[in-house]
């Protein structure tokens, strides 16, 4: 069990990766809160709760009220919020009602947002059941929802009371979402973190093989290096930019498949080797840098094939909202365990690395 501390301007909570956490959630909930509220909301969708509902309810002594969203980003929406929100008011939720959302980065985000807003704000808890979530979407505060216009256009900073990330819940989640996940990770020690590099790629059976040793190791250090960079840039101002590292030609690729062909890890994933590409080509990684990451990545695949035009991946770039006014801001790695922003990418440049990743994601067909 690891504990890792979030401290920003506007909030400050633990974030606790381990084992055997979801059936032992409400005195650990009553450790941070002092007594249980009357209600108790659980955001959750159906499937979560087939495989895990009991569990959770075991160590509640009065059930809470489960609120469910249908899976699937197509129901990220202000339309599940208001119906959320009403079944909240209807059951009886107060400004000390508590919600608790239990699910992947989908549930995550919207039951923050419906925490952020009801009755002008109440109080929440985070427990991520994917990859993705216990490393990344579950810890910083952001929370909301999608317009039909764009992805996460509608939504609000509201920080958890804490987080519980149990590894075991891991368990059931398909290979393709824990592959998917991974890439945050990898990501994680690009930016901030050799000794994860270097852990990732001596253990790449165990962890692939959901060792939960070896699960907790990488989770762990994935939430310390996101909090550590949340503690300093809570509003993605500066430093939170690292983050983005493969996301600008990550978004486009998600955008140009119409959200329907990757999985955002694997989006970012090709993504990734898009900005290696460009850091070597800048020299801010060297050649053998280069190949150790990529090859990096790809131990952590595979990545599905891409069948598209690079000129409109760089189109698709334009349109990535943390464009900040119409320069395009790009992460790249600075030697292993480094990043930084660069605001001068010129689309000739980012058509040459998007060419490079698309050989790349050829290749794999064949
Ligand atoms: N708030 C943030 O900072 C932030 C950061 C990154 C991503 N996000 C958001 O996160 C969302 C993606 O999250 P995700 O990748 O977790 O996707 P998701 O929430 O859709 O979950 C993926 C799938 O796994 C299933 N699932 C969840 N837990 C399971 C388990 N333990 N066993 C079996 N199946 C399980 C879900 O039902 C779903 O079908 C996107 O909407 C993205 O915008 C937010
Ligand atoms: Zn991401």
């Amino acid at each position: 069990m690891q504990t890792i501390r979030v401290e920003t301007p506007s909030a400050k909570y633990d974030v606790i990766a381990g084992s055997g956490l979801v059936d032992t959630l409400a005195p650990r909930i009553e450790r941070v809160v002092g007594r249980l509220p009357q209600r108790v909301f659980v955001l959750t969708s159906a499937p979560i709760w087939a495989l895990w509902g009991h569990s959770f309810q075991q160590s509640f002594p009065d059930a809470p009220i489960v609120l469910f969203l249908e899976p699937g980003e197509k129901h990220k929406t202000l339309a599940s919020v208001d119906r959320l929100l009403r079944e909240m008011a209807k059951a009886g939720g107060d400004r000390g009602s508590l919600l608790i959302a239990f699910g992947g980065g989908i549930v995550g985000d919207v039951g923050g947002f419906l925490a952020a807003i009801y009755m002008r704000g109440i109080s929440y808890l985070q427990v991520p059941t994917t990859f993705l979530a216990q490393v990344d979407s579950s810890v910083g505060g952001k929370t909301g929802v999608n317009l039909a216009e764009g992805k996460n256009l509608v939504g609000s900073f509201h920080h958890p009371l804490a987080v519980f990330a149990d590894i075991g819940a891991l368990g059931t989640l398909p290979d393709r979402e824990l592959h998917a996940g991974l890439m945050e990770s990898v990501k994680a020690g690009i930016i901030r973190d050799r000794a994860l590099v270097r852990f990732m790629e001596e253990h790449v059976d165990e962890v692939l093989g959901r060792d939960a040793k070896a699960l907790e190791k990488v989770i762990a250090a994935s939430i310390r290096m996101k909090a550590a960079v949340v503690n300093k840039d809570e509003r993605e101002n500066g430093l939170r930019m690292i983050l983005n590292l493969g996301h600008t030609v990550g978004h486009a690729l998600e955008q140009a498949t119409q959200y329907k062909l990757l999985l955002h890890g694997e989006a970012v994933g090709w993504g990734m080797v898009a900005a290696l590409w460009l850091a070597r080509k800048r020299g801010t990684i060297s050649g053998s840098q280069f190949e150790r990451l990529e090859n990096l990545i790809h131990l952590y695949g595979p990545l599905p094939p891409l069948k598209l035009r690079a000129a409109k991946i760089v189109a698709a770039t334009g349109s990535d909202k943390k464009n900040v006014g119409g320069v395009k801001r790009f992460v790249l790695p600075v030697g292993i365990g480094d990043a930084g922003v660069v605001e001068d990418v010129m689309p000739a440049e980012l058509e040459a690395a998007v060419e490079y990743m698309l050989a790349g994601a050829k290749e794999k067909q064949s």
